[in-house]
Order: structure tokens, then C-alpha cells, then sequence
């Protein structure tokens, strides 16, 4: 890495989350000097881009930092010489979310951005549009990370370590640090004294030890969460209490996304009832950009403005910029990713990727082990697994059978019939943006 500074290019840099990643790099500045951000989009999401951009440039303007911020439609001419490339692009925009929430709930079936149908779909459209980010990569930038927060991040993940020349992929996700974050504020200590052992899949993930200052804290955890008030959550997931019993029975702490699976009956009550009132996460979201941007523009505004943290995506530039850091200080830390397992979870693949804590070096993440699931988590996640493959091989090969028996293998989706009706509708649906099923 060029030790006059870093080169970072963000694709999808017109994102509306991108002020967060920002101000991630200006408060790291001592430790990580940036010297470039480039800001990438497509043409559709130009003025999206300007707009975003030019409050990236007051936000290093008020800083008196010397990073150089460029904005570009020309992804191969930004990628040139970059140390890490990081990717949060929506294929589709948000009108692709809504249909992807839409049509599930549309047969009785929960609509969700990563889980369930949507959650397919989602990785449907954009696997193969990372697959060619990633080609770019090997080619005019091959020492750089490729760090992804695209959802359905796993899948992609998982999708560029089997199908793309360039290894060096890590995926990120902002529950693991908002797990610690609302763990640490429950049990009232400081999150850097929090150790959550994490295990599973993305949006799949369980805590299954919590130690501070070296004491095991997870019942203590597990009994504050069993009160209605200390519902852990984020604020793309309706925070519907868990039980007592179950949690107690469980003795792992769930993601706020496990809602969707343990909780599925009420979590479907809630979303038909959005649905009917045209508001699903997807058409609230729509809204909460308008108003975003709308602030954006303000020529005067030169800090990341607090209404971003309406979005679930909350914290991501910490997780984003504590791993970059860590790559370029071979720091050694300890960081939940999203990585190749090889062994670290026992029971599942070594090919295949998992979200674990991993030590992170310059030469990239090493996964620590947890040993095989608890025999009470490892078949929902076996079998999220199998799903996310059969998904990943459906994404590359354009088959409309490995479509339908990636529906079929999902918890979510009930009915082998009414898996059949989504599927044909949603690729109607996405058909733009679906070339491998249509060619
Ligand atoms: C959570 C997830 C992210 C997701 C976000 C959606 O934080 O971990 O992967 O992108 O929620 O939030 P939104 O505000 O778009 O519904």
C-alpha cells in the first residue's frame, strides 16, 4: 500500500448512507489517512451522486483533512491503483425493494429485503453486476480488498469467493457491532469490554457466548431480554418481544432478523397489515430519502445529518472503517465478517462462507473457531445455507429450477404451489434485471 495515502472507492458512492462512511474516515484519520475516496455510481443515480458528493466535500472541507474527494460515472478509470474498493449498490433502486417486499406478501408470504423471496431476488440481481465489479478488480487494482456490503451480503459474499478470479472479498454487516452495542447498553458497560461469540450466516447470526472482563454474562443478557422494554432491534425490524421461555430454552441470543423465523406468523401480521396501508419498509424508506436528500442539498449542511440514523443500516461505516483500519494497520483485532468458514464452524462446509469473529490481518481475515452449532441452531442454519448455495447457483447459471428449489428450501415460503407463483411473477417483475433467465 502506498504509504502516501490510501486510495478507496466506494461503487454506489451515491448511496445515502455514504455521509456515514465519511465521517468514518475523518474521525479515524490519524490511523488510517485516507488521500483519495472516490465516489462512484451509474448514470441513472447521477444527480444522486452530486448531491452526496458535494456533502462528502463540505464534510472534508470542514474537517481541514486532506482527502481528495472525486466523483465518477467511469467505474474502470476510479478503479486504477485503489487500495480497497467497498460496494453498496442497490441493482434495481429502491422500486425493485418494494416489489421484492410486495409480491411475497401479494400470496401470504413474508416480503423481506434478505430473507425469504426478496431476500432471493435481491441476490438474483445482483450477484452477477458484483461478479463483473469484481472482474474489474482482478484487472486494474488486483492488491485491493474488495469489501461488500451489498445485500443479501452473504450470498454475494459467498457468490464471489466460488465465482470470481479475485479472492480478496470480505462481506460486512452492521448486526454483529449493533448486537454489541445494544448488549453492552443492557448489561450498562462499555461495548470494548463486550466479547459476543458469533455464529451462523448473515442475518442468520447467533450469539452464543457473551463474556466481559472474562465472566460468561449471556444469562444475564438472556434475562433482561426477556423484558418487553429491552427488546434488542434495529429499526428496519419491528422489535415484537421474544418469549421468556424460548429464549431461556434456546441459551443463544437471536438476531433481531431471527424474528423472521421464530416470530413468523406475527412478523407476516405486521407486514400484511404495512401492505395494506402501502407501507412497507421499502415505501417508508423511499420516503425517508426524499427527505434525506432534500437536507443534502442544503449548501450549509457539513456534517452527516442525524436523521440517517431513521435507516437500518445504522453503524455500518464502523464496521466498514474498523476493518479497513485493520487491514492497513495489520492490527490484529477481533471483527465479526463475513468470510470462507475453513473449519471455523464445524458443521458446516469449509468451502463455504459464514459470519464469524475473525482476526484481522493485513493479509485479510483469519476465522477463529466455534466448533460446531448447538444442535438446536445448526438445522435452521444448515438450511439457510442450502438455500443461500442453491440461490447462488441460480444467480450464476440463470436456472429457472434452482430458482424454484431455492423457494422450496426456505423456511419462509410455505407452499411448493405458491413458491411457483412468486417466482414467475417476480421474474416478470425484475425482468430488466434479470438477463440470466431471459437470454
Ligand atoms: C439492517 C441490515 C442491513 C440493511 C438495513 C436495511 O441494518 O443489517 O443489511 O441494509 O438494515 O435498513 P433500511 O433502513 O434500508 O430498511
Amino acid at each position: 500500500m502506498d504509504k502516501k495515502g490510501i486510495k478507496i472507492v466506494t461503487i454506489g458512492g451515491g448511496s445515502s448512507y455514504t455521509p456515514e462512511f465519511v465521517e468514518g474516515l475523518i474521525k479515524r484519520y490519524d490511523e488510517l489517512p485516507v488521500r483519495e475516496l472516490w465516489l462512484v455510481d451509474i448514470e441513472n443515480g447521477k444527480e444522486k451522486l452530486e448531491i452526496v458528493g458535494h456533502l462528502a466535500k463540505r464534510m472534508v472541507e470542514r474537517s481541514g483533512l486532506p482527502i481528495q474527494i472525486h466523483l465518477s460515472l467511469d467505474r474502470k478509470e476510479a478503479l486504477k491503483n485503489a487500495d480497497f474498493v467497498t460496494t453498496q449498490i442497490r441493482v434495481g433502486l429502491l422500486d425493485a425493494r418494494i416489489k421484492d417486499e410486495r409480491i411475497p406478501l401479494k400470496h401470504g408470504m413474508i416480503g423481506q429485503e434478505t430473507n425469504g423471496a426478496g431476500g432471493m431476488f435481491k441476490a438474483l440481481r445482483t450477484i452477477p453486476v458484483l461478479l463483473d465489479i469484481a472482474k474489474d478488480i482482478q484487472r486494474l487494482c488486483p492488491k485491493a480488498w474488495l469489501i461488500n456490503f451489498t445485500n443479501p451480503a452473504g450470498m454475494v459474499t459467498e457468490a464471489l469467493l466460488k465465482h470470481s478470479e479475485h479472492k480478496k472479498v470480505i462481506g460486512v454487516c452492521n448486526v454483529p457491532i449493533n448486537m454489541t452495542y445494544s448488549i453492552a447498553s443492557l448489561l450498562q458497560v462499555d461495548p470494548e469490554d463486550v466479547h459476543i461469540t458469533f455464529g451462523g450466516l448473515n442475518h442468520m447470526l447467533y450469539g452464543l457466548d457473551i463474556q466481559v472482563n472474562g465472566v460468561s454474562k449471556i444469562k444475564d443478557v438472556i434475562e433482561l431480554m426477556s423484558s418487553a422494554e429491552n427488546q434488542l432491534s434495529m429499526k428496519n425490524i419491528a422489535p415484537l418481544p421474544w418469549d421468556k421461555d424460548f429464549l431461556n430454552a434456546l441459551q443463544a441470543i437471536p438476531s433481531p432478523y431471527h424474528r423472521y423465523y421464530y416470530k413468523t406468523e406475527a412478523m407476516l401480521k405486521k407486514e400484511i397489515l404495512e401492505f395494506n396501508q402501502g407501507k412497507t419498509r421499502a415505501e417508508v424508506v423511499k420516503e425517508t430519502e426524499a427527505e434525506l436528500f432534500e437536507l443534502y442539498k442544503d449548501k450549509h449542511l457539513d456534517i452527516k445529518p442525524p436523521q440517517l440514523e431513521k435507516r437500518g443500516g445504522a453503524y455500518y461505516s464502523d464496521t466498514a472503517c474498523n476493518l479497513i483500519s485493520s487491514i492497513y494497520t495489520d492490527k490484529r483485532d477481533i471483527q465479526t465478517l463475513n468470510t470462507k468458514n475453513n473449519g471455523a464452524i464445524s458443521s458446516l462446509p469449509d468451502d463455504t462462507v459464514v459470519e464469524v469473529n475473525c482476526i484481522v490481518t493485513r493479509n485479510g481475515p483469519i476465522p477463529l473457531s466455534v466448533g460446531p452449532l448447538p444442535i438446536s441452531v445448526q438445522g435452521l442454519v444448515q438450511q439457510i445455507k442450502s438455500f443461500e448455495l442453491t440461490t447462488v447457483d441460480a444467480a450464476v447459471t440463470g436456472s429457472y429450477d434452482k430458482a424454484l428449489l431455492a423457494l422450496c428450501i426456505n423456511p419462509l415460503i410455505t407452499d411448493d404451489k405458491k413458491a411457483k407463483l412468486i417466482l414467475d411473477e417476480m421474474l416478470e417483475a425484475h425482468k430488466d434485471y434479470l438477463p440470466q433467465f431471459f437470454n
